[in-house]
């Protein structure tokens, strides 16, 4: 056991594409409205990912910032844990490519499915390594790119979902506070409501992000029972949120914060009002991203930090929910005020990611120089580099 537990959120980051696609502009290609959306679920636009940006780059943008918010070395990170649904590769995990985007060489990584609630369910197991003395500073992330997975033909689930990336840095700390309790919860009878298939599905071998350009194609685009899925939200929410509170010895008057899933503005309103409390006690900001699934909430964090509505000693609570079925919750204590991070440091350590690709692309190639000279096969150089991607 360790003295340095207690696993504290000291930096954060998130990434948006600059794409923004509207309401009016879904209306473009299917039968639907701005008020039809809006008025169901309280998004307006969401952003879409461009070609050269997929989950693990996203992924990386949001880690980089967190890292400076930290003043963290990438080097000093010994766990980096990835929550998505929307890998490029099954394996290598998402974790890997932003492990080696970071420079982070002293780190373990892995990818964690449970949909919507993967930044829950990952915030939790990182905290724990911190407070088993196994690792003592982690990287949390959830990244997405929902805009492939989704059947852009089908009315009741493309208005939904938007792309982004939120990651959290935790640091092991004598100090109480940080991540008080989680709790997680799963019920796989529900499984059919929020689905993706994956590769037992996908007969044709392909590879590369093109894996999950999928319009069109039912087997590979994600399917949902919209309304099934509403009322199984607005029934754990409330009663998770209690628990884990419970958990931490706290109650709802001791919150400042409630960041939930964003999946939707009326089961947030509906669980406030089962909790008593005011939606106000709720941050939401999907009228800007909509859906990122496993991003959202520390999207939605970032926003919040940066509006102000955290300060040092608030308890905050994450709560999240989706495909498996899964939901999931916890309550940190708030311990940092936001560092001013001058344009010098910032642009500084934008740069040592440069030579953080250049190392990796030498390592690539003297492996590949290494294998051919000893006379081994050199396998077919097939995943898609991030090389030529904007960074
Ligand atoms: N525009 C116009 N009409 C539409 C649209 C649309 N985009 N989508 C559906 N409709 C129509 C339907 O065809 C139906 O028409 P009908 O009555 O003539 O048959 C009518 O609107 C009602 O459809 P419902 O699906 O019952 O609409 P509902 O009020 O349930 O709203 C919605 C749909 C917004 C998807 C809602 O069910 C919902 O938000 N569910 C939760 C979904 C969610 O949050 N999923 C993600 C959570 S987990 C995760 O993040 C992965």
């Amino acid at each position: 056991m360790t003295d340095m537990k207690y696993a504290h959120i000291v930096g954060w980051g998130s990434f948006l594409p600059d794409r923004i696609v509207t309401n009016d502009d879904i209306a473009l290609s299917v039968d639907t409205s701005h008020e039809w959306i809006y008025t169901r679920t309280g998004i307006s636009e969401r952003r879409i990912a461009a070609e050269q940006e997929t989950t693990a780059t996203m992924a990386f943008e949001a880690a980089a910032r967190a890292l400076a918010v930290a003043d963290i070395h990438p080097s000093q990170i010994e766990l980096i844990i990835v929550a998505t649904s929307t890998p490029e590769y099954i394996f290598p995990s998402t974790a890997c490519r932003v492990q080696d985007y970071l420079g982070a060489r002293r780190a373990g990584a892995f990818d964690l499915s449970a949909a919507c609630s993967g930044f829950v369910y990952a915030l939790s197991m990182a905290s724990q390594a911190i407070a088993t003395g196994s690792v003592r500073n982690a990287v949390v992330i959830g990244t997405e790119t929902m805009s492939r997975i989704v059947d852009w033909q089908d009315r009741a689930t493309c208005i939904l979902f938007g792309d982004g990336a939120g990651a959290v840095v935790l640091k092991g700390s004598s100090i109480p506070g940080g991540m008080m309790a989680s709790s997680l919860r799963s019920d796989g009878s529900g499984g059919d409501l929020l689905s993706l298939p994956a590769v037992y599905h996908n007969p044709v071998p392909t590879l590369g992000p093109e894996y999950l350009y999928t319009n069109g194609d039912k087997n590979k685009t994600i399917s949902m029972a919209g309304r099934q899925v509403f009322r199984f939200a607005t029934s754990v929410i409330s009663d998770l949120i209690e628990d884990v509170l419970e958990k931490a010895d706290l109650t709802i008057d001791d919150v400042s914060l409630i960041v939930p899933h964003q999946a939707n503005s009326r089961i947030i309103e509906s669980s406030a009002k089962k909790l008593g409390v005011s939606s106000d006690l709720f941050y939401m900001n999907l009228e800007r991203t909509g859906n990122t699934s496993a991003a959202s909430i520390p999207i939605a964090l970032c926003d919040a930090v940066a509006e102000g509505r955290l300060e040092p000693d608030d308890n905050v609570v994450f709560v999240g929910f989706g495909g498996g079925l899964t939901w999931a919750g916890s309550v940190v204590k708030w311990a940092v005020t936001p560092p001013e991070i001058s344009m010098v440091d910032r642009e500084w350590k934008r740069a040592r990611y440069m030579f953080t690709r250049g190392r990796s692309r030498l390592r690539k190639l003297s492996r590949r120089w290494g294998a051919s000279l000893a006379g081994s096969p050199v396998p077919e150089a097939r995943l898609k580099d991030a090389d030529s991607k904007k960074q």
